[in-house]
């Protein structure tokens, strides 16, 4: 039977507790402890970004981070942008420009949207796109989720996506 570590972390802006196995990557606690399913698992290899969630304002693929590194830090799934009144802005925005096909991405391309727009109050389409360069997405043809972003910037992306 492995040893259980006891961690305490913010999770979605609320104090909470857990007791993991060494071994257990951040995504699988996330789904499996604290059922919050929203965080995709895709690659499990840290190439894909569908499992990205936000720790200390820092985008991180989840399946490349073992629970126990949550102890103490600041985490944010998709769940956590979610508002009184439902989806929050860019969430709404992923909705409006049909940035959402399948939507296995789309959890993961909102946590590194919310990301990147922490950081920069203004980037370029180029800057956009290599934002989002380790979500993959495999339906959109990414034009529509980096619109999403640029209007999310109140920018108007005008520029060709090849
Ligand atoms: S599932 Fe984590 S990067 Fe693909
Ligand atoms: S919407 Fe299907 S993988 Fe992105």
């Amino acid at each position: 039977m492995s040893v259980l570590h006891s961690i305490r972390f913010t999770l979605n802006g609320k104090p909470v507790q857990a007791a993991v196995p060494v071994h257990l990557s951040a995504i699988d606690m996330l789904r499996d402890v604290f059922h919050l399913t929203g965080t995709k698992l895709g690659c499990g290899e840290g190439e894909c970004g569908a499992c990205t969630i936000i720790v200390d304002g820092v985008s991180v693929n989840s399946c490349l981070m073992f629970a126990v590194d949550c102890d103490g830090r600041d985490v944010t799934t998709i769940e956590g942008l979610r508002t009184d009144e439902g989806l929050n802005p860019l969430q709404k925005a992923f909705v409006e420009h049909g940035a959402v096909q399948c939507g296995f991405c789309t959890p993961g391309m909102v946590m590194q949207g919310t990301a990147l727009l922490k950081r920069r109050s203004s980037m370029t389409v180029e800057e956009i796109r290599r934002g989002i360069e380790g979500n993959l997405c495999r339906c959109t043809g990414y034009r529509k989720i980096i619109d999403t972003i640029a209007s999310a910037l109140h920018e108007t992306s005008s520029e060709e996506i090849s």
